[in-house]
């Protein structure tokens, strides 16, 4: 399971992306709770700057029903703005006097005749819009060359003291410049418009741009961030731009990250509910048999290799389990197989990816391989292709397992979280509703189809199905009265239906049935911050989570991102590295980075902008 990890796994409608992440009254982004426990499947797309929801946050106590939204679905794709027909100036009026006289000129080169010259007004002020209007009629032409002598030309003559003038007039020699893809000069005539006016959108937006060009991402981000502050997050073209920069500088930083990060094995909970999410797993189905036949009369000491590493894994010392695995492989013993397979399981779950990706070949490679060892091992190469966002190899994985074990319910359930990280939420279905059907005693399958099914009825405004999940949850609870992952389902659904109660009635019944489940605690936390704007309990919710579970990720993720929202950006700060830390795959690291990022942006805009986050914030 996903350690509640929800919005990774639902990329999600995406007209109503913006909305999620911010949520609709400045609360943890909707995303944050899409969805919860489920398997080692992850994020294509992690979603922006939850960090930025502090700016929401505090805007929108101040002003309640100024609901963020971005209209319709359309707007979501940026504009291409490189044509010159999107960049309108905002053309102020020059004198009508020299308007009408400057549009003989039009077309022509006017430094070279000295009529025109005349024709300029004499007073500067007015000659430098005069040359500002010519330039833009240049621009719109697409005579950038021209248009830039024009600009330049109304720089040379305004005075220095018209800031607002001057700032415009670089502003629009950028513009040209752009248009010529200078992007040094493009740089440089935005900063002086910047130096001359530190809140102009539109020139802080289109360095912003060219420095994302350049692929110099941090000044990129903080520019936009800049933007998204003034436009006080309401533009959805500005924001995509951050989500992009974010997304690639997490990207970046991932990768560098993965090779020098030192490998953790996550927390045991963590760990047992990775194999619980396969009802047909070969190392649970021999742990379970050793449980019942050696485990009371065996002495450890006589145990070697695999079987002792079974032994303690049984025992939940996974840290031995690699060492005792390799000692099997070493010998080429009678369970290499077996021990190849757990290895490589370990290896995945501890982010060490290309040596997972190293067993399972062996594995898949050796003959005379029991099949549903062989089975488990695709699925397991399937997601770490996944991991790697090869998406359609990772496919070819599972079609092969369906081939070698069609009725294994696991491959059916593990495709399916691909193919909702596709997008493909009615293959998702109808791939869980499968897996659910093929093996009835499998509660996981169950509960994420009547997961899915709502999801479904969500993005397709279909209140039937939405009703049939609702019903489908209430009879998994009665068929699988012990299973968390049921309710914990259900009341993330409640959650979203702002069903608080129930939802807490269900998370509180999740935590009975699974009480070292640290997840629990992390969306009791958010549903308190949702309900009751309660900040207190949500943080002592939190922390309770990490007292359960130290290594429990989300729960870091969590409160790093409401003190961010609460403008307490140091200890947001700290709490994302401790996240870091234990992050276990690149796509994971890459959302954290971008969190990271953004909350850092936020301090420096806020710096160079002279807005104070820490004292205003401290409610
Ligand atoms: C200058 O412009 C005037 C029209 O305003 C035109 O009649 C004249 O021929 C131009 N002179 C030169 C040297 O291009
Ligand atoms: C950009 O414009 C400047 C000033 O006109 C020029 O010196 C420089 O060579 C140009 N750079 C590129 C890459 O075109
Ligand atoms: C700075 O730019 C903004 C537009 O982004 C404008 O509203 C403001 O008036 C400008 N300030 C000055 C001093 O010109
Ligand atoms: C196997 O597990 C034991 C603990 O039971 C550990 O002490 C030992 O170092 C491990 N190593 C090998 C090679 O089996
Ligand atoms: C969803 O369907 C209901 C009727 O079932 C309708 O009233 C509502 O406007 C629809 N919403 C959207 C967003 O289409």
């Amino acid at each position: 399971m996903w350690r509640g990890r929800a919005y990774h796994l639902v990329p999600t409608d995406r007209s109503n992306m913006a909305s999620r992440r911010f949520g609709s009254e400045g609360n943890l982004p909707k995303n944050e709770i899409g969805w919860p426990k489920w398997t080692y499947a992850l994020a294509i797309g992690a979603p922006v700057a939850i960090g930025l929801g502090y700016w929401y946050y505090r805007k929108s106590k101040s002003k309640r029903d100024d609901d963020f939204s971005i209209n319709g679905k359309g707007n979501l794709k940026p504009k291409s703005n490189l044509n010159p027909t999107s960049a309108k100036f905002s053309t102020q009026k020059a004198s009508s006097e020299s308007e009408e006289s400057l549009i003989s000129v039009s077309g022509r080169d006017f430094q070279k005749n000295k009529t025109d010259e005349e024709v300029l007004p004499k007073e500067p002020c007015e000659k430098a819009k005069a040359y500002k209007n010519i330039g833009n009629r240049y621009f719109k032409e697409g005579k950038y060359d021209k248009a830039i002598d024009c600009y330049t030309e109304a720089i040379k003559v305004c005075p220095e003291d018209r800031k607002g003038d001057l700032a415009t007039f670089y502003q629009n020699r950028a513009a040209s410049y752009e248009n010529l893809k200078n992007f040094s000069e493009v740089i440089s005539d935005c900063s002086k418009a910047i130096e001359l006016n530190n809140t102009y959108i539109k020139a802080l937006t289109r360095r912003a741009k060219a420095y994302d060009t350049i692929s110099d991402l941090k000044n990129a981000l903080d520019d936009i961030t800049a933007v998204c502050i003034l436009e006080g997050f309401q533009n959805s073209n500005s924001l995509l731009l951050t989500d992009r920069i974010l997304k690639s500088k997490g990207k970046e930083q991932a990768r560098k990250a993965m090779q020098t990060r030192t490998p953790i094995l996550p927390s045991g909970h963590f760990i047992k509910n990775y194999f619980i999410s396969f009802c047909e797993d070969p190392i649970i189905k021999i742990s379970e048999k050793y449980k019942e036949e050696k485990k009371d009369s065996q002495n450890p000491k006589e145990l070697s290799g695999f079987r002792l590493g079974i032994h303690n894994f049984v025992d939940n010392k996974f840290e031995d389990v690699i060492k005792n695995c390799t000692q099997e492989i070493e010998r080429n013993g009678q369970d290499t197989a077996e021990a190849l397979l757990l290895r490589g399981t370990f290896h995945l779950l501890q982010g060490q990816t290309d040596a997972a990706k190293e067993d399972l070949k062996q594995l898949l490679e050796m003959e005379s391989v029991d099949v549903k060892v062989r089975v488990n091992a695709l699925i397991k190469v399937g997601t770490l292709k996944v991991h790697a966002e090869q998406m359609e190899e990772a496919l070819k994985d599972f079609d092969r397992a369906i081939e070698l074990d069609p009725n294994n319910a696991d491959i059916y359930l593990h495709r399916g979280q691909v193919l909702l990280l596709m997008d493909r939420i009615d293959d998702t279905l109808r791939d869980l509703e499968k897996s659910a059907a093929l093996n009835s005693n499998f509660p996981s399958a169950t509960a994420q189809k009547c997961y899915v099914q709502y999801r479904c009825g969500l993005r397709y405004n279909d209140s039937k199905q939405k009703e049939e999940a609702l019903k489908g949850f209430i009879e998994a609870h009665e068929k699988f009265p012990r299973c968390s992952e049921s309710y914990f389902l259900h009341a993330q659904v409640l959650l979203e239906r702002q069903e608080f109660e129930k939802a807490e009635e269900f998370f509180l019944k999740a935590g009975e049935i699974d009480p070292t489940d640290p997840n629990v605690w992390v969306h009791r936390g958010i549903l308190y911050l949702q309900w009751k704007q309660d900040v207190d309990s949500a943080l002592g919710y939190l922390k309770k989570a990490i007292e359960m579970d130290t290594k429990c990720q989300f729960a870091y993720e969590t409160l790093g991102s409401i003190q961010v929202q609460r403008g307490h950006l140091q200890k947001g700060l700290e709490l994302f590295d401790k996240a870091i830390a234990l992050a276990q795959t690149e796509t994971e690291l890459a959302h954290l980075f971008s969190l990271r990022d953004a909350a850092e942006a936020q301090g420096r805009v806020a710096t160079r902008l002279g807005i104070d986050i820490g004292s205003e914030s401290n409610t």
